[in-house]
């Protein structure tokens, strides 16, 4: 079964939303197969992120992940990753719509906005409270990575029988 990992990024667990940000997965129905809190170390932040090594803005991004804790999720079920991605919204919450988590939840502020600029690490870009994983092979690649043998947990949600005919 397809799985995905989704993560409450720092700003999102110290604005208080970790409960609501679960609550939109638990109640589309979703499995949870695993959860914890977790202050991520360098390493693990670039490793994460490892595709956007060369982006301008790498040691924000990294900064800004590893910034306080944030919280690990597996979750599994037929078309995870994309419903999850629209579920979460577009990068920029700028331009997320709303309904989405970002979209909802995300704003961007600031006013030293650069347009002439080439260097986007001086562009102000908000802070995005969530992460899920764009495609089910880096859905997997990452739960592997942010979870230890045994965190990840299979089991058979009583609400099953309920969810298709
Ligand atoms: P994730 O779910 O976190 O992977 O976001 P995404 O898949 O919607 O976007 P992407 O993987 O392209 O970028 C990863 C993260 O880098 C984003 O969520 C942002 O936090 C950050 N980021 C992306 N683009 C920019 C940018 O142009 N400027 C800045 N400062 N940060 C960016
Ligand atoms: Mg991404």
């Amino acid at each position: 079964v397809e799985e995905t990992y989704i993560m409450i990024k720092p700003d999102g667990v110290q604005r208080g939303l970790v409960g609501e940000i679960i609550t939109r997965f638990e109640k589309k129905g979703f499995k949870l197969t695993g959860l914890k809190l977790f202050q991520c170390p360098t390493e693990l932040a670039q490793e994460h992120y490892k595709d956007l090594q060369s982006k301008p803005f790498f040691p924000k991004l990294i900064n800004y992940i590893t910034s306080g804790p944030v919280v690990c999720m597996a979750w599994e079920g037929v078309g995870v990753v994309a419903s999850a991605r629209k579920l979460i919204g577009a990068t920029n919450p700028l331009n997320a719509e709303p309904g989405t988590i970002r979209g909802d939840l995300a704003v961007q502020t600031g006013s030293n906005y650069t347009v002439d600029s080439q260097d986007s690490m001086l562009i102000p870009f908000g802070r995005n409270v969530v992460h899920g994983s764009d495609s089910p092979e880096n859905g997997k690649r990452e739960i592997a990575l942010w979870f230890k043998q045994g965190e990840v947990c299979q089991w058979t949600p009583a609400q099953e029988p309920w969810l298709t005919e």
